[in-house]
Order: structure tokens, then sequence, then C-alpha cells
């Protein structure tokens, strides 16, 4: 057909023990938006950064045709040129730099003397900003002085500015608000008008459905079936696509039994960072039994990471309020505390996941809870014993990896996201907090974590978990607490929960009588 801009024919990429892709066929059209989906460690990422440039040739092997030319890109400049420009998974802005600057990093405005023509440069960047609905972010602000939500905004403005025909989103949304979601999809939409051509890749089910005009599916490598319609095609036949079976439920029917109150949280308050006298969150009392699973709802921005990470000790300064496990007050004044205690946090952030990603899963796995691993008294690290554990986990998850000695930098975004889970797992908290926790992780291994939190509820641990996915609190949760700038708003147990009502009070469209 005229209209297929981008064909990629018998890809097959290598790597050390791992065949990431294997005879991968692809294709797409001008003015589409072509979801690309597939499990954790399917291949999406590698055959963008095959078709960026970032896997150049020869490192791989088959055809690249762009309008239907041969092409052969060395490096991501070669990729660029030919119209594609790609935002990856991993952001990739340089901190220290201006927004403006690292927008235009590769192609500076010049001037007639062959400067950077620093005022072009900041309009033009300006402008990008204002297209996407940007407007509290200056072009001279420093990347790392603004949130990793408008970090990926910038990102998308960087993509923008090259006025590419071929344009690759991979998880573009994954650390946007709503708001900026909405905002992204109005400029795909208008892309999508002019006749780019999008590829997306995502793991949210109702993004796909919501702006993708076809999807082509990927499994371990291999294209499975040819490109399809979204009307097309079933919820169910996706998933199917993707994991190679049917999944029949999405959350465990449990029956879990409620034990004691373990952790209670008082009056908890931090202080605003830069509003004097203000507070970031206030007034938090709850409290959380053994075998319960509490979720904790709210738009981006209510506090519930805040509410997190306080308990956590990661803000000992600006803490007001207490904390109490077992009954007992506790003085938690920093993550090491609160591991002490029993306390594990999840955290979002997956720059921060403090993942070491030159060292193999197994050190991973075990550097927080070295006592599960060394022999008493000396402390030596039983090898064989940490072999043992990792590969229980890596079962368990369902972790795609070459071996328990992969390097976590090999591995897919998702199946990093695994090796963070099952280290808390191996601290063995008696509260887990998890921030996001199947943030990036495929619909199949979502149902086993699913699974694992409803089976460690039951062993007695309190689990407090976080999520902008509704579905996904309303579905795991006994009691759901709902966040709104910075209090907790109400509170609703499974069988008084619903989406419209939890959305109300998330939403602020209902109050609290004062
Ligand atoms: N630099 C690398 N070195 C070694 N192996 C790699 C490298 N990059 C990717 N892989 C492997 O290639 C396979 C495909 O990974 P890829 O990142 O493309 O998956 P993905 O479909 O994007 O998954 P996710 O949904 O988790 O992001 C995985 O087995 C991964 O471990
Ligand atoms: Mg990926």
């Amino acid at each position: 057909m005229s209209d297929v801009v981008l064909k990629m024919e018998h890809i097959v990429k290598e790597f050390p023990g791992v065949r990431a892709l294997d005879d991968v066929h692809f294709e797409a059209r001008a003015g589409e938006v072509l979801a690309l989906m597939g499990e954790n460690g399917a291949g999406k990422s590698t055959l963008m950064k095959v078709l960026g440039g970032v896997w150049p040739y020869p490192t791989y092997q088959g055809d690249i045709f762009i309008h239907g030319e041969r092409r052969q890109f060395r490096n991501p400049r070669d990729a660029m040129d030919a119209g594609i420009a790609v935002i990856h998974q991993e952001l990739n802005l340089l901190a220290e730099l201006s927004v403006a600057e690292n927008i235009f990093l590769d192609n500076q405005p010049l001037n007639r003397f062959g400067a950077i023509d620093w005022r072009k440069l900041n309009d033009d960047a300006a402008a990008l900003l204002a297209e996407l609905g940007l407007i509290d972010v200056r072009p001279t602000d420093k990347v790392k002085h603004i949130a990793v939500g408008k970090q990926q905004m910038v990102e998308i403005a960087k993509a923008l500015s090259k006025r590419a025909r071929i344009l690759i989103l991979d998880e573009p949304t994954s650390a946007l608000s709503d708001k900026e979601v909405t905002e992204l999809f109005r400029v795909i939409g208008k892309l999508r008008q002019d006749g780019v051509c999008l590829c997306y890749i995502s793991h949210k089910m109702e993004e796909i459905a919501q702006i993708a005009d076809r999807i082509v599916v990927l499994r371990d490598g291999r294209t499975i079936g040819e490109p399809i319609a979204i009307p097309d095609i079933t919820l169910e036949q996706i998933i199917a696509r993707m994991v190679g079976r049917e999944l029949t439920e999405m959350y465990p029917a449990s029956s879990r039994q409620r034990g004691e109150k373990i952790l209670e949280v008082r009056n908890l308050g931090v202080d605003h960072p830069s509003l004097p006298g203000a507070r970031k969150i206030a007034d938090v009392s709850f409290s959380a039994c053994r075998g319960e699973i509490l979720g904790l709802c709210g738009l981006m921005g209510s506090g519930r990471t805040t509410l997190a990470s306080v308990i956590f000790g990661a803000l000992p300064h600006a803490t007001h309020g207490e904390v109490l496990v077992e009954g007992k007050k506790t003085d938690i004044r920093s993550p090491a505390d609160a591991i002490a205690s029993g306390i594990a946090l999840l955290t979002e952030d997956r720059k921060a996941l403090g993942l070491f990603l030159d060292q193999p899963i197994t050190f991973n796995t075990t550097i927080s809870s070295l006592q599960t691993i060394s022999s008493p008294p000396i402390g030596f690290i039983d090898k064989s014993r940490e072999y043992t554990l990792t590969e229980h986990y890596i079962g368990q998850l369902g972790v795609k990896a070459s071996s328990a000695d992969a390097l976590v930098g090999t591995l897919s975004g998702g199946n990093q996201q695994k090796i963070l889970l099952a280290r808390w797992l191996n601290a063995g908290p008696k509260i887990f907090i998890l921030d996001e926790p199947t943030r990036g992780i495929d619909i199949g291994a979502k149902v086993e974590i699913h699974k694992l939190l409803d089976r460690l509820a039951g062993q007695g641990v309190a689990i407090v978990i976080i999520s902008s996915e509704l579905d996904e609190l309303l579905g795991m949760s006994d009691r759901i607490l709902v966040m709104k700038e910075g209090r907790i708003v109400s509170e609703f147990t499974k069988a008084n929960a619903s989406r419209e009502a939890v959305m109300e009070w998330a939403a602020g469209a209902r109050r609290v009588e004062k």
C-alpha cells in the first residue's frame, strides 16, 4: 500500500545469550497511531532502538525501509535525518542543562555568525512548550528542577522539535498526570492528522483503546499475527496474542482474614518545602491491619507518594505526628529505621529506583536483606543460597532474563521493576507499601503480582497500595482511602466503593463538611 511509510523485515537482534528479536516484521502507515504491544521483555524497546539507530547497522540483521527506500542507520543522527524521532522508555535529558538546551540539543538554531542563537532557542522552545500546554515550565529552567512528569513532556517537545515524520513513543505516559496525558493525546491527534506515523508502546489498555488505530503484538521477539484495527479485536484477543493464553481473572478472589492492627498513623503532617507554615500533607490518620490490603487513591499531587515516603522515614525533619507499629510508637528517622521496623516501600520513581544497573540480578535482589544469605557470626555471603533465592524470585515473578547472573541494566524496563519487587519481598516486611507497583508491567505479569500480593496479605502482611489505576485499587483493596490536597477526604470499604464515588472525592466534586 502506498501510504506505508515504514517497513521492517526479518529483523533479528541478538544480545549475549538472548535473541531479543527473531525475524520481526513491522509495517506502519502515514497518519496512523500503531500500538506496539507485548509482555515485558518481548522486544518492543529493542525493535524501536534498531529503528532509531541506537543499535546501529550492522549489529542487527534484516532490512528497514523508509518510504520504500532501504536505509541502514549507523547512529541516532542518521535515523533523525531520515525523519525518525524516538521518545525512549528511559528519559535521556541532561539534568544540568536548561529545558530549551535539552529540546534543541542536537539541532540548535545558529545565528549568521555560526554561534548559537540563544534568543531563538528560547523562543522556539517556549512555542513548543505552549503547543504541549506546558505553561508552568520555562525554557530557561534547569531540567533537574522540574518534576519527572514535566521532564517527560520536555522529552516529547524535543521529539516534536525535529518535525519528525515517524514518531516513536515508548511508554510516554508512565509519569504523566491525567491532564498531561490529555494534552499529549491532543498533540498526537494533531500529528496524526498532519500525516505523521506514530508508533506507540504502552501496557495501558485504556490508552490503546483511546488513541490507537491499529495494534501489532510481539511475543518472545516475534510478531504475532498481522496488525489489526482496534475495533476488530477484543481485549481478550489482544491479551491472548500477548501472553499466548487466556487470562481468566485480573484480581484474585480472596478469602483473607483481617488480623490485628499493625500500622497506625496519627495526625501525620509534612511541612511544605517552599511555603513556610503550609503543609504538604496534614492531619493524616489511618491504620492498617495484618492481612489487609489498603488502597490509597488520589490524583497526581494529592500527597500519596509524600505520605508513603514520610512513613518510610524519608523526610524526618519536616514530619509531624506519630507512626505506631504493632501498637508501639516508633521513632523512624531514616529508611534504614523503617526497614528495621519491618516497613518496606517500593517507590514509583523508576530513575531513582535504587537499582544497581551494572550489577547482576543476584546482587540487586539480596542487597537489602543480606542476613538472608550470610552465615553468622562472620557474615560470609553464601553464594549458593543467594543464587537459589534469586532463582526463586525469578520464577515467582516471571522475570525474563538469561540467568540470575544477568546484569540488571540489560533487562527490559518491566523486568527491572520486578527485580525491585523481588528485593523487597526478600526483605520480608510486615508492612509493605507499594507505590504504583504495576506501572510498566505487562498484563500477564500484573495478574501474577496481584496474586502474589494477595498471598502475602494472606500470610499476615499489611499491604498499602498506591495506584493511579482505579480498577486495580478497586479490584485489590479491602478498604480505600481517598486523598486530596494532602488530606484523607473519605474512606470506602470493598462493598461500598465504586468508580464514580471514589472519583467524585478524589477530583473534589464532593467535599468534607466543615
Ligand atoms: N543491552 C542489552 N543487553 C542484553 N540484553 C538486552 C539488552 N537490551 C535488551 N535486552 C534483552 O532483550 C529482550 C527484549 O527487551 P526489550 O527491552 O526490548 O523488551 P520490552 O518489550 O521493551 O519490555 P518492557 O515492556 O519491559 O519494556 C529482553 O530479554 C532483554 O533482557
Ligand atoms: Mg521496553
